[in-house]
């Protein structure tokens, strides 16, 4: 397994839809495990594959928040949200790719997913909670989509200006 590098906003490919996976391979299963390991050691609870630059439908998520709960690691290829419920919650949100930087955004508080598994297997599942805010904001990330892309426009360039200081910073060191 290997860390692999995080891109920061702004980037283009963060704003790129990516391509349907059509196969199951080794070198998926290797991202899964190198995107899980990056997604872990940020910390993070979720990444989606174009954020290690990889323009390809499939996210990682681990929402366990508490300290002492088991790891539930989950790989989602090709994710599509079937249901949402009516009922919305809002959450505030971060983003490995917008370091420090976190917002409330308002989401359906319920989704239903459908994804394949690394096993090949077609899985349908109901997410709420964390999860639900969680799953719908990496699938987002598939579609080019950021949260940031649902703040109001000033808030919206207020961070984008903090990211293109932070990535001048990282250049010159
Ligand atoms: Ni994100």
């Amino acid at each position: 397994m290997a860390l692999r590098k995080i891109l920061i906003h702004p980037d283009p490919r963060l704003k790129k839809t990516t391509d349907p996976i059509v196969s199951v391979d080794d070198n998926l299963r290797r991202l899964a495990d190198d995107m899980l390991e990056t997604m872990y050691d940020a910390p993070g609870i979720g990444l989606a594959a174009p954020q290690v630059a990889v323009m390809r439908r499939m996210i990682v998520l681990d929402c366990e928040k508490e300290e002492d709960a088991n790891p539930n690691p989950m790989v989602l290829i090709n994710p599509e949200v079937v249901w949402t419920s009516e009922e919305r919650n809002v959450y505030e949100e971060g983003c490995l790719s917008i370091p420090e930087q976190y917002a409330e955004v308002e989401r359906p508080a319920e989704v239903e997913v459908q994804w394949l598994a690394l096993d090949g297997k077609t899985m349908r599942e109901r997410f709420d909670g964390l999860w639900a805010t969680c799953v719908q904001h990496e699938i987002d990330h598939l579609d080019g989509k950021l949260f940031i892309d649902y703040l109001k426009p000033l808030k919206r360039q207020m961070i984008t200006r903090k990211m293109q200081k932070l990535k001048r910073e990282m250049a010159r060191s």
